[in-house]
């Protein structure tokens, strides 16, 4: 009789290879009860928790606090292919890696094939553990120009190039896209399989078209139809509106995906991810954080954004964040005002004594949200 570990390692090197694996073996090579999920030679555990990649947002010092809070696995701000390729340094440093930061991968984007390959090449160098393709970003200079999102509108070439990049990479390639481009074209069940075909080692699915951006409720039962497809057999990665541990587990429980990524719900709230994973693990939800430890949270943060910065960038660097940490904070307002206006490490010393003093003892924001979409 065959034993479990060796089941594990029978269905391991099958789904090494990249094309034209059996369905059966696959199935039962995500089955939790042998490990949590593989994205190619990437192992995360059982349920996993992503950082969604965000430009200007998920930079070293926000990755690295959400690292600490037990994220499993995070991705760089997208880099454009064509940027990397002329080597711009600005664009460059997106896609350099602190040692810590692993399970890492670098997304690209881009609408060229031969640009999408060279660029994959140099983003090898930084030694991401997996290369990401972007095909999502609704922004209109982006999509409208055939890349991002827009490669929603060119099936044959989205292919083309996922197939032209795994072949190029030793580095398992994902992608993660949208629903279609509009309500007349949420094409994803049957994209899902033939990206599946090129061999990619996992997808990620925000829960709208590109004609929504980022407005109306992320729709999940399309991203529970690819899941539950019985041909799909690469990890299913939901995204889309999570801010709570209740919603988490829910997108786990009744759609069945592999992993759920977090994007917006962690801006200024990054011990989310412990709040997700203890529910997961237990049931019970933590004891909401106090500002006092979300003051503590914020010093440190702003310290990391010093590292490699001159100060007054480091504090305007932090004006995104200060947007939206103290959230539903009792007569805050003025306090962020001045947050935001605040030009040194001296200035924003000073205001989060007094926030420590003022409202320590309250707790920090949490959602109050418990249903998912
Ligand atoms: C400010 C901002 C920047 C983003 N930048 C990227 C990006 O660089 N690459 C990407 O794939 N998605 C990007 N996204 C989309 C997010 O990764 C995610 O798919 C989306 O916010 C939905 O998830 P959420 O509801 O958890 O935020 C961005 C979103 C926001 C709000």
């Amino acid at each position: 009789m065959i034993s479990n570990r060796s089941v594990t390692t029978v269905c391991y090197q099958i789904y090494r290879g990249k094309t034209g694996e059996s369905t059966k073996f696959q199935v039962r090579a995500y089955n939790p009860y042998f490990y949590g999920m593989k994205i190619g030679s990437v192992v995360l555990p059982e349920r996993a928790l992503i950082l969604a990649p965000m430009e200007d947002i998920t930079d070293a010092p926000f990755r690295l606090l959400c690292k600490r809070f037990g994220v499993d696995l995070m991705f760089s701000e997208f880099v454009a292919s064509e940027a990397v390729i002329r080597k711009i340094d600005k664009i460059l440093m997106k896609m350099e890696i602190h040692p810590s930061e692993h399970p890492y991968g670098i997304q690209l984007y881009g609408k060229e094939t031969s640009s999408m390959v060279a660029s994959v090449k140099i983003a090898e160098q930084y030694q991401p553990d997996l290369i990401d393709l972007n095909f999502g970003c609704p922004a209109k200079k982006i999509a409208m120009k055939g890349a991002g999102a827009g490669m929603l509108r060119d099936i044959p070439q989205l292919l083309k190039m996922t197939a032209a990049v795994v072949q190029a990479t030793h580095l398992p390639v994902t992608v993660k896209t949208r629903l279609g481009w509009d309500d007349n074209s949420k094409i994803i069940v049957e994209l899902a399989e033939q990206l599946q075909d090129t061999g990619i080692a996992a997808l990620t699915i925000h829960g709208r078209t590109r004609a929504q951006m980022y407005l109306g409720e992320a729709d999940w039962t399309l991203i529970g139809e690819v899941k539950n497809n019985q041909r799909m057999y690469i990890p299913i990665i939901g995204n889309g509106d999570i801010d709570s541990p209740q919603k988490a587990k829910q997108a786990f429980d009744k759609y069945g995906v592999d992993a759920v990524m977090i994007g917006r719900a962690a801006i200024g709230r990054p011990w989310l991810f412990r709040e997700v994973r203890h529910y997961l693990d237990t049931g019970d939800l933590l004891p909401p954080q106090l500002v006092k430890d979300q003051v503590q949270l914020v010093r440190e943060h702003i310290a990391m954004s010093a590292v490699d910065r001159p100060e007054i960038r480091a504090v305007r660097s932090m004006r995104r964040f200060f947007a939206v940490y103290f959230k539903g904070l009792p007569d805050f307002r003025e306090t962020r005002v001045k947050l935001l206006q605040a030009e040194s490490f001296e200035e924003v010393n000073r205001l989060l004594d007094l926030i420590g003093e003022r409202w320590g003892y309250l707790p920090a924001y949490s959602s109050t949200e418990s249903v998912a979409k």
